[in-house]
């Protein structure tokens, strides 16, 4: 029996959110430089949409750039900007074949003009396609998320909020939460991603390098899934 046969379809994960780590170690690991990681782990950016998709996942997360990666050398980031581009307008038409939903988690007002652009050229043309939502956080912070849903509930007067006033206003609005957070090479930490949205969520932590995620690695992380017992501080 295939790992893909022994998924149980009918306990699937509506949402899985995947920090993707690892394109730098991945490269070091070959002697090649950096950004020839970022260029493969676009690949299996590709991969993954589609065998989620191809599930029936309805939503999927994909981290992407922390308010911490502005830290990075400035050629890196240029060169993540460019592959983002690149990304887009290469996968436009196959998100309108596939219906794919794209949208953003994070404040895009910090990128370049032509990628912020590319951006919003690609949520709207892709606003009501309805297989599979894809999120993308850039330039996304959990904290800063927090605090502009904060500064939101001020604006409304609201001085006793409830977890759905809270959940109403983060980028993820109206979404389900992650039931599976998946983390490629090894690091056992969160870095900024969805503290609110994660409290439940199963948490799936891989040495592979997110250019090495595969197919059959994925298959591995919604097995293990499979298998958990979600108690949700219940017996
Ligand atoms: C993940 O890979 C991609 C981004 C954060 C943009 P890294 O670039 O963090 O790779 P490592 O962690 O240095 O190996
Ligand atoms: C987390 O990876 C952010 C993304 C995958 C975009 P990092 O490589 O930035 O995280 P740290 O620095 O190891 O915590
Ligand atoms: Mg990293």
């Amino acid at each position: 029996m295939s790992l893909k046969e022994k998924i149980d379809l009918a306990k699937l994960p509506k949402h899985i959110a995947i920090i993707m780590d690892g394109n730098g170690r991945w490269a070091k690991s070959k002697f090649l430089p950096r950004f020839i990681g970022h260029a493969n782990g676009v690949k299996t950016v590709k991969n993954i949409v589609e065998l989620a998709r191809k599930l029936n996942i309805k939503v999927l997360t994909l981290y992407a750039f922390s308010t911490e990666n502005w830290q990075r050398p400035h050629e890196e980031i240029s060169f993540l900007c460019s592959l983002l581009t690149s990304y887009l307008k290469s996968e436009i038409e196959l998100m309108m074949k596939n219906q794919i939903s794209f949208r953003v988690l994070g404040d895009i007002s910090k990128f370049p003009a032509e990628v912020q652009s590319e951006i919003t050229n690609v949520c709207n043309k892709t606003k009501d396609n309805k297989s599979l939502i894809l999120n993308i956080a850039l330039n996304y912070g959990a904290r800063q998320e927090i605090i502009h849903a904060f500064e939101s509930l001020c604006a409304d007067k609201i001085v006793h909020p409830t977890e759905e006033d809270i959940s109403n206003r983060l980028y993820t609005k109206g979404l389900p939460d992650p039931d599976l957070l998946i983390r490629t090479s090894g690091e056992m930490r969160i870095s900024n991603f969805l503290l609110w949205q994660i409290s439940y969520s199963e948490i799936y932590i891989t040495d592979v390098f997110w250019p090495d995620f595969s197919e059959e690695e994925f298959y591995k992380a919604i097995l293990e899934y499979q298998k958990r017992n979600r108690r949700f501080g219940n017996v």
